[in-house]
């Protein structure tokens, strides 16, 4: 059976809470999914999942270096995440803030993984992106993502 994962990191809550939106999502929709904290996360989680789902507070416009660091790490699955299915979200303070290019930046890294990403043309296009504590739309965004990601994941793993 196909399973997703959602890996965060979080300092006040706002991504975490995103992440969270998105797992249950996810399983709602048919995709079993867990959600773990970057720091709890090894690189040989990565592997077990069809649907690898990243969510990054802004930082200066890009990813956590938490984050960063995992993508760093990842380099030792380099070739195996290959046509896996992967998301990116972000919370920023600001609108303008920075949180679409953070978003792309994580979305690039899981390109040269070679993974399927997949855009949205009525919602937040590059993936949800909240300003500071996640408000109705951006549940709402949160949900319809991982609604997307649960329908492409299970479509491509039977
Ligand atoms: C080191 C640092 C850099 C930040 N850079 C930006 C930024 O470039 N643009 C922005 O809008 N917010 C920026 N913020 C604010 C966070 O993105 C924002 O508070 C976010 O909602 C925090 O998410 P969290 O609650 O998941 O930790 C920055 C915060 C920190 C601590």
């Amino acid at each position: 059976m196909p399973t997703g994962l959602v890996i965060y990191y979080s300092r006040s809550g706002n991504t975490k809470q995103m992440a969270e939106v998105i797992s249950s999502s996810m399983t709602e929709a048919g995709l079993s999914t867990s959600c773990k904290d970057v720091e709890g996360v090894n690189v040989d989680d990565l592997l077990a999942a069809d649907a690898i789902v990243i969510g990054s507070p802004t930082y200066y416009g890009h990813m956590a270096s938490q984050i960063g660091k995992m993508m760093d790490d990842s380099v030792s699955k380099h070739g195996k995440l290959d046509g896996k299915v992967g998301a990116a979200f972000s919370s920023s303070a600001n609108i303008g803030g920075g949180n679409e290019t953070t978003v792309l930046s994580i979305i690039n890294a899981l390109l040269i993984h070679g993974m399927v990403i997949q855009g949205d043309p009525q919602g937040d296009h590059y993936g949800p992106v909240s300003i500071g504590k996640p408000d109705d739309r951006v549940v709402s965004q949160c949900q319809r993502r991982g609604q997307r990601i649960a329908k492409l994941t299970l479509s491509l793993f039977k």
